[in-house]
């Protein structure tokens, strides 16, 4: 791909791709070339308004900044570092929840509900809400529990969890504007971005983004790291031996990064390498070919576990570079050290897995170990 057609249109998609590690590098860094405000078109009326809200995500500087300031403090890595003891504890909830199975599914057991725990603790949903939260939650991302439903069933029951989701949040929002507490919901709602504070609908946005943004993400990365360290030639126990975990986690991003690819529009008529690209364009780019690009990485398809330096893009690069990098890290570093504290050794018990269903996230349905 990198060689082949570094950049190409796709006319099915509409849209071009762009997989190379310079080209990628590049368009993220243009905001005012490629912008990332959603193209008025693609914003539905009515029913889906709530992801149409304007959040720093699909905003460019200098909005964006103003935006951005709100909450970069709480996801800094002086700020988040302290959670990591209590990262740990729950994560041995987890485990003690399903020790006894003689299985642990790392998705559905550890994965899945430790990035959203995290999240709801840090947003500020009181400690008896968080499982009415995490099953919303749950229901927002994956659908219902049931096994078989149809695909109508499943978009009713994810419109419901939305709805009630946004109903607790807006009776949350008054009650901290009342009773302002050391929590995110708090520091959004007093924010002035631009001398005025948010609306509702804007720090609905916020608390739906970092909901959205940080959980299956979070979920893959710990889930593909156990893939990854599988694949090492003696296996999961060798993790124990690695030098340095965080390296370790560095080089599962560049390996099987959790995000594939983020989308920018053009703002005007560009090029892109030797192509011409119309303003109004859709432009997708690959992070997680780029990260596979063999001028920037040795042997790039070969899981090194102590690559460094490890220069990669899972977490895009430029003024929309992951908020939650430092957090998410952290997540999977204490999670996994914790696994492999608890479990002499560990196998995977399929081999067989089922990607999730997403041209964009990279990860699996089930990841069971014994
Ligand atoms: C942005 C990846 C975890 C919140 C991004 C972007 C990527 C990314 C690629 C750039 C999007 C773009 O350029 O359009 C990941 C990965 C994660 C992860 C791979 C886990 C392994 C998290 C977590 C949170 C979070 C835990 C929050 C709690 C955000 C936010 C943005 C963002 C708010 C938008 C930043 C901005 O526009 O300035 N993430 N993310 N992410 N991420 Fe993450």
């Amino acid at each position: 791909m990198h060689e082949e057609s570094p950049i190409r249109y796709d006319e099915d998609r509409e849209c071009w791709d762009v997989f190379r590690y310079d080209d990628v590098h590049d368009v993220l860094h243009d905001p005012e070339t490629f912008s990332s405000e959603r193209p008025l078109t693609a914003q539905g009326e009515g029913e889906t308004d709530g992801m149409a809200l304007e959040t720093m995500l699909n905003t460019d500087p200098p909005r964006h900044d103003e935006l951005r300031k709100v909450v970069d403090d709480p996801f800094k890595p002086g700020a988040v570092k302290h959670l990591a003891p209590h990262i740990r504890d729950i994560t041995n909830e987890y485990i003690d929840a399903v020790v006894d199975d003689g299985e642990l599914d790392v998705v559905a057991d550890l994965a899945t509900p430790l990035p959203v725990t995290v999240i709801a603790e840090l947003i500020g949903v009181p400690a008896d809400d968080r499982e009415q939260f995490k099953q919303w939650s749950d229901t927002i991302v994956e659908g219902p529990e049931a096994a078989t439903v149809s695909a109508e069933t499943v978009k009713e029951a994810q419109l419901q969890a939305q709805a009630e989701m946004a109903t607790y949040f807006t009776e949350l929002i008054e009650r901290r504007r009342e009773d302002p507490r050391d929590d995110l919901i708090s520091d959004v709602i007093h924010a002035e971005v631009e001398g005025t504070t948010l609306s509702e609908g804007e720090t609905l946005g916020f608390l739906a983004l970092l909901l959205i943004a940080g959980n299956i993400t979070t979920t893959n990365l710990i889930t593909n790291a156990i893939r990854c360290f599988a694949t090492l030639h003696d296996g999961i126990e060798s993790v124990r031996d690695i030098a340095s975990l965080e390296l370790a986690v560095e080089e599962v991003l560049r390996y099987q990064s959790p995000i594939q690819a983020v989308s920018r529009v053009a703002t005007t008529d560009t090029r892109l390498g030797e192509h011409s690209v119309e303003a109004g364009d859709r432009v997708v780019v690959w992070n997680g070919a780029a990260n596979h690009d063999g001028d920037k990485f040795d042997d790039p398809g070969t899981f090194v576990p102590d690559r460094s330096p490890n220069q990669h893009l899972a977490f895009g690069s430029g003024v929309h570079f992951c908020l939650g990098a430092h957090l998410a890290r952290l997540e999977a570093r204490v999670a996994l050290s914790t696994l492999f504290d608890r479990f002499e050794t560990m196998q995977l018990a399929e081999t067989e897995l089922q990607p999730v269903e997403s041209t964009f996230l990279y990860g699996v349905q089930r990841l069971p170990v014994q």
